[in-house]
């Protein structure tokens, strides 16, 4: 697929145990086991969700697949032996129409949800691994970050083991359920990336399909 930004993309993402693809209509289902879950929604706003509301949110994913350029990246998370959704993640561009300035820094933000009978078993971090790999090797992007409620342990040590800096607390930044909450920005710069690469710190090898 080549976008108007001139760089080739290659999906699905591979990983050792997972395969990054785009959603397609019947995923709203092995989607919903989790969106419907309020533990995965423990830090964070946005669910649990009903069915309609899920088909909608996969919907959505569909949707951008047609974007041109394309600058929302949200991918079903399954594994490679099974096929089985197990959870999403999302690489989103920041819209260059939206203020020049993002045109000039390249930035992109991630995230991931996955289904809690998956939790603890390395798979997040190989997720935030590859879309590194995706977001700097084929978007060439400049900066990629990353927020994360401050008492989400789980999603920063994956930031972390994946190499992302913390910058910062946000204090009171967002509310989730109706009560303000400190978050911890986390980014990589491309140049961090490169050496993250050459000290070979990386914890998952991955092949792009
Ligand atoms: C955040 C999330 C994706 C992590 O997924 P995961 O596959 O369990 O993460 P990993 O197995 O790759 O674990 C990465 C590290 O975090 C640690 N970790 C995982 N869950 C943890 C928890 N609840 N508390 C503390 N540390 C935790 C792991 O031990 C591992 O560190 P280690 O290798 O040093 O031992 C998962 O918990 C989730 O889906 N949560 C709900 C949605 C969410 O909050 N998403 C993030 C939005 S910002």
């Amino acid at each position: 697929m080549a976008g108007k930004i001139g760089i080739r993309l290659q999906l699905p993402l591979m990983t050792e145990r997972l395969v990054l693809r785009d959603f397609v209509e019947a995923d709203w289902q092995p989607v919903h086991s989790y969106a419907s879950d309020s533990e995965v929604f423990r830090y964070v706003e946005g669910g649990p969700l009903n069915d309609q509301q899920t088909r909608v949110s996969i919907e959505k994913a569909i949707a951008s697949q047609r974007e041109d350029p394309r600058l929302d990246f949200r991918l079903a998370v399954t594994l490679k032996e099974e096929g089985k959704v197990i959870g999403d993640t999302r690489i989103r561009i920041l819209d260059p129409n939206l203020h020049p300035a993002y045109r000039l820094l390249g930035q992109a933000y991630i995230g991931f949800y996955l289904n809690r009978h998956y939790w603890r078993k390395g798979y997040a971090s190989e997720v935030a691994q590859v879309l590194l790999a995706f977001g700097f090797d084929q978007l060439r992007l400049h900066r990629i970050f990353a927020w994360c409620d401050a008492e989400n342990l789980a999603s920063a040590r994956v930031l972390e083991k994946v190499g992302m800096r913390r910058e910062g607390v946000l204090r009171k930044n967002w509310t989730i359920r109706g009560e303000w909450r400190d978050a911890l920005l986390y980014a990589m710069i491309e140049s961090e990336w490169s050496n993250w690469q050459e000290a070979g710190t990386r914890l998952v090898s991955f092949s792009r399909g």
